[in-house]
């Protein structure tokens, strides 16, 4: 199995960090992956915040906490109420990857990016976790103010982040992939 392939099937959600910072030159090239992804007529339509703070990403967390203990959802409710609840699973950093709200493909744009960015991250030795539950405070006028101290170009809402940092988590199996997904035409 070729490198590209065997870190396509490698790549798994890590919700378990080490405390350990992440490599500047680590964090550029996965950047650099991030914005070498296809996107619509090439517009790369694309914002990455790149969130070394823990205190901010706490604060995020701390957002979401307040609106998730009030969800409809019980297991949502449950999940909240875990004194370490962290949207980013305890990682040292985050990217946030935020579209221009004007160009309709930015949401498959910056997903193609995060993808990008994770496999690369494995790549390297990394651990990655693709999140969207962040943004719940980030789209309330509550959260205005963590966008201000995000520095989200205007134009640009945040669509994804990307948990990285080095694994300390054991994986059990892998889910299995449902079947029935897949048609040849001949
Ligand atoms: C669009 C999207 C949003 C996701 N949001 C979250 C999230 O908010 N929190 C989280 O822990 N995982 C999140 N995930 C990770 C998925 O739960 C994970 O990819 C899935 O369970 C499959 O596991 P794997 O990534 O290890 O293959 C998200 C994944 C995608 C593609």
């Amino acid at each position: 199995m070729n490198e590209t392939i065997a870190s396509i099937l490698g790549r798994r959600s890590i919700r378990s960090y080490k405390s350990t910072p992440v490599e500047k030159e680590k964090i550029e090239i996965i950047l650099k992956c991030g914005q070498h992804a296809p996107s619509g007529m090439d517009r790369q339509p694309w914002h990455f915040t790149v969130v070394t703070n823990r205190a901010l990403l706490d604060k995020i967390s701390a957002e979401n906490k307040k609106i998730q203990l009030k969800a409809d959802d019980e297991e949502l409710r449950r999940r909240a109420e875990a004194p370490d609840f962290d949207n980013f699973w305890g990682a040292p950093m985050a990217i946030i990857v935020s579209g221009d709200t004007n160009v309709s493909s930015a949401p498959a744009d910056c997903a193609n990016a995060v993808e990008n960015m994770a496999i690369a991250a494995h790549s390297l030795g990394l651990g990655s976790c693709y999140i969207a539950s962040f943004k719940a405070a980030l789209e309330r006028p509550e959260g205005e103010y963590l966008l201000r101290e995000l520095r989200i170009p205007k134009g640009y809402a945040p669509f994804y982040a990307l948990a990285l940092g080095y694994s300390s988590e054991s994986l059990g199996e892998r889910s299995p992939r449902k079947k029935g997904t897949i048609t040849f035409i001949e």
